[in-house]
């Protein structure tokens, strides 16, 4: 008997261990032969930790199962995929939140064993590497222009755009670097790439490799991520043993290695060339641009730097065509974004979707609404650089171009929640001080303007001349946009303005509360 229970950062840290303790222990008493398979999590992280059981008609899902519950759960037929306990979910495909998603990218995710060669080829995997293989260069080039993907680090640079940049380029050698930092707050979607299916990742790189004529990756990794690190390092040792890296690629003659680095935890090495600073061995500052990095990059050579999600879903538009890919979005915002809802939810999680429905939407059919109860107030979307919207702002559409249009961004996907509790002049506060926080400190307006933000912030809540300091705050965010050299500090008023614009009210309950 098949059992899978999950072995990303999220299960562990709902006890996921525990719970694979208890079932084995519970197996071996009642002399029940399971073989347990550490999958991915599917992303819906309200059910973790989620086991699966595989009957003849398919998986079984059980969740959240703690392991207090296991005995009863065997008591209840587990072992033979019964839906009788209370915490049997019936088919795992069939659960409203994952049934109404479209996964291009995160198909795989949850289904199989994320280091196993065999598992990923059985779903797919290295489908594209190998049509890949068969192509020059310039033909994998212009797949990935048609299926219009765009920098899903929340730029949206278009992919192919680059490629074909650091593929034009003459040099020895060239590199393929995965921005893999995600530091967002309330973001999570690199992570899971990485703990549920990082072959996919791999296959991506080796692609990009292959696209621009580069033989040698790197994922720049985020220290925090220790699970996603020891899961990646397996991923890339079975590949090598495989025959997909090193030399001679299944035979190809084509050569590609690949190497994880550790960074430091510092937010700004996500932004690319401070990445770069960083992969070198130096302190992570930002570079100025141009030259760009596709041009004059790690080590001083042209080099594709692309978010995990970008290069995750290279795979499926090699596997499938660009069609296949560019036939889902609207506008110029083609595919899918895996979106990640957090924060004062019931239902957080992993939901990929087509460019296209509105933010209501998207809360209405997957949040389950507060934890608290209360009625939600404010959204973030795009992490801790992106405006905080109101009700008045969200039949927005999710797409680039209609998030752009109200001075908003939609970012790596990230979606946090606020209720009616919050006070949006302490979020306001937040947004500067993690400016304050996490400035490299190359530019003035960025590291002296955050600080002096701060302070004017400071006495907008204590109802200290409050119009000549919103005004004065007015001015130093459009110094801080005009003047910043990067996203760090040219982002940061957009949730800053976004705080005062939408919800002035809380100016005077700020102001009362403090007084
Ligand atoms: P950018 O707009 O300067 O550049 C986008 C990308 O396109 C870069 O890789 C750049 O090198 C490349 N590029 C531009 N012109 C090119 C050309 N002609 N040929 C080849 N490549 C070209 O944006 P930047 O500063 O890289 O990123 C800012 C974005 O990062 C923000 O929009 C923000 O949403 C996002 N962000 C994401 C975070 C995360 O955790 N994922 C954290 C913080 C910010
Ligand atoms: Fe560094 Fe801030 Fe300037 Fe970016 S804007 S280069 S983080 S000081």
């Amino acid at each position: 008997i098949k059992i899978y229970v999950p072995r990303d950062t999220t299960t562990l840290a709902l006890g996921g261990e525990k719970v694979v303790s208890m079932i084995l222990a519970q197996a071996e008493s009642r002399g029940i032969d399971i073989e347990l398979v550490r999958n991915g999590s599917r992303g819906l992280f309200w059910l973790e930790p989620m086991i699966e059981v595989q009957t003849g008609n398919g998986r079984v899902a059980y969740g959240p199962v703690e392991a207090r519950d296991v005995a009863a759960l065997f008591d209840a037929g587990l072992p033979e995929g019964k839906s009788t306990h209370r915490l049997a979910l019936g088919d795992p495909e069939e659960i409203p939140y994952l049934k109404k998603q479209q996964r291009l990218t995160f198909a795989r995710a949850g289904i199989t064993d994320p280091v196993s060669i065999a598992d990923y080829k059985l779903h797919d995997g290295f489908k594209g590497l190998e049509n890949s293989l068969a192509l020059s260069g310039q033909m994998i080039v212009d797949e990935v222009k048609a299926s219009g993907l765009r920098g899903r680090g929340g730029a949206a640079f278009p992919t192919g755009i680059k490629w074909q940049t650091v593929h034009d380029c003459a040099a020895d050698q060239k590199y393929i670097v995965c921005n893999a930092d995600e530091g967002d707050s309330g973001t999570f979607a690199d992570r899971l790439v990485m703990e549920a299916d990082p072959l996919m990742l791999v296959e991506g790189m080796i692609i990009a490799g292959l696209a621009v004529g580069s033989t040698q990756g790197y994922i720049y990794l985020r220290s925090e991520y220790p699970v996603a690190h020891q899961i990646m390092k397996e991923a890339i040792a079975n590949a090598y043993q495989a025959g997909y890296l090193g030399e001679n690629i299944q035979g190809s003659g084509k050569k590609f290695d690949l190497e994880v680095r550790l960074g430091a935890a510092a937010y700004i090495c996500g932004e690319e060339t401070s990445l770069l600073e960083s992969l070198e061995g130096k302190r992570g500052v930002v570079r100025f641009k141009p030259p760009l990095p596709a041009i004059k990059g790690l080590f001083g050579q042209p080099t594709v730097v692309n978010n995990v999600l970008s290069l995750a879903a290279v795979p499926f538009i090699m596997a499938h065509g660009s069609k296949a890919y560019a036939d889902c979005g609207m506008g110029r915002s083609r595919g899918t974004l895996p979106f990640q809802l957090a924060g004062n939810i019931k239902q957080g999680g992993l939901v990929e979707l087509a460019f296209g429905p509105t933010l209501r939407e998207l809360l209405d059919d997957f949040a389950g609404g507060t934890e608290t109860g209360l009625p939600m107030r404010a959204i973030q979307v795009g992490g801790p650089l992106g405006a905080y919207l109101p009700q008045s702002q969200w039949d927005t559409p999710l797409d680039y171009e209609a998030f752009a249009a109200i001075g908003a961004v939609l970012g790596h996907g990230g979606v946090v929640v606020f209720d009616e509790s919050v006070d949006m002049t302490e979020q306001a506060r937040f947004s500067m001080e993690f400016c304050v926080e996490e400035s490299c400190g190359k530019c003035t307006p960025c590291r002296i303007g955050s600080t002096r933000g701060v302070e004017v912030i400071d006495k907008i809540r204590a109802g200290d001349k409050v119009e000549a300091n919103l005004a004065l705050l007015d001015d130093l965010c459009e110094t801080m946009i005009d003047g910043s050299l990067c996203a760090m500090g040219s982002m940061t008023p957009i949730p800053v303005k976004s705080a005062f614009k939408y919800f002035p009210e809380d100016i005077a309950l700020a102001h009362s509360r403090m007084s």
